[in-house]
């Protein structure tokens, strides 16, 4: 599955619908918006008296060019100009499928007439810069989406029109033959990407994509197939393990770095998704490094601890996972 992106003017809700299709779908959601305030350390209205609107749309298509790379499919909400570069434009339907949420001018007025976060409204006659706008891009967002909805409705509603939808255009595709294998989710938390870079009398020279590759063609001669996670963040760790409840993953393989022997929010999620085996996995012999690493909060939440063997702890967890599935499998 592709990135969904939300595109249309502002106040069409975008970011509304987004939110509850984030949660229908079962994917992260993401504001461009608010990533590029993030970023950015200012407000909108600041980004634009103070740099000016061409540096806030270079900030726009910078971040658009990032989601090319993430790992798993997102909802997204664009801002209401980002459709006005034809780079743009060329991007989202390359890495998603894109929507646009169609309101009237009147819609629109509505909910934005008393809006004052928005630069580009800053008008005495706010109707009237509206329909000069939505007229000046309308047949923009027609062209940049893939599909056009009615977003005069409510929330909720234009995100069931929208989830109907993709669960239609879903139906028509083959089956990826992997589908049906057990899913191992393999989580790697903080500073695991820096394999290859960090420490390497310890840690090896083969990068974090060789370790993936490494699993991935272990795990399919087992006839598993592999989801992939790695973050340096806590939270976004513990969402992952949280979505793991949803998603039906049949087995969590984690390395969860330097937040094994502190987080007990880690461990906390862990538990809580008690009916999916976990084996916890570790590179280096943690037991013969600094004090520190010998303590691990996260593996009594785990079925087994595996450390010291470079990528083949890997291997041998994905063996333990596979029999206990299939065991399952069995007495199911
Ligand atoms: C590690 C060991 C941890 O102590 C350390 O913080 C890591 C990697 C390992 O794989 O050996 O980041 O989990």
């Amino acid at each position: 599955m592709k990135h969904i992106i939300l595109v249309g003017f502002m106040g069409c809700g975008k970011t509304t619908v987004g939110r509850k299709l984030s949660i229908a779908l079962r994917c992260p959601f993401i504001d461009m918006d608010d990533e590029i305030v993030k970023y950015a350390g200012m407000s909108i209205n600041e980004i634009f008296a103070l740099k000016g609107e061409e540096y806030f749309r270079n900030l726009e298509t910078e971040m658009l060019k990032r989601l090319e790379f993430t790992e798993r499919p997102l909802v997204v909400s664009a801002g209401g100009g980002l459709v006005l570069r034809k780079e743009n434009r060329e991007i989202m339907k390359k890495i998603g499928t894109v929507f646009y949420l169609k309101a009237g001018v009147d819609e629109l007025y509505e909910r934005l007439k008393n809006d004052d976060t928005r630069p580009l409204l800053k008008s005495k006659n706010v109707r009237q810069r509206i329909e000069e706008m939505l007229h000046a891009r309308e047949h923009i967002y027609e062209e940049a989406a893939d599909i056009t909805v009615d977003a005069s409705e409510k929330p909720a509603k234009v995100a069931g029109a929208i989830q109907s939808l993709i669960k239609e255009a879903d139906k028509g595709k083959p089956e990826e033959d992997t589908d049906s294998k057990p899913a191992i989710l393999v989580i790697h938390g903080p500073n695991l990407n820096f394999l290859g870079i960090r420490e390497p009398d310890i840690y090896g020279n083969e990068d974090y994509d060789d370790l993936k590759d490494y699993i991935g063609n272990e795990a399919r001669s087992l006839g598993l197939k592999t989801v992939f996670f790695q973050s340096n963040h806590e939270g976004a760790l513990i969402d992952r393990v949280q979505e793991a409840y949803f998603d039906g993953t049949a087995g969590i393989i984690i390395n969860p770095g330097a937040y094994t022997h502190y987080s007990y929010a880690l461990h906390d999620a862990l538990a809580s998704v008690a009916d999916i085996p976990k084996i916890e996995v570790h590179l280096s012999d943690i037991t013969a490094r600094e004090g520190f690493r010998s303590k691990s909060v996260t593996k009594d939440a785990c079925i087994s601890q595996i450390y010291g063997k470079g990528f083949s702890g890997y291997k041998e967890a994905l063996s333990l996972l596979n029999d206990m599935i299939r065991g399952k499998h069995e007495r199911d």
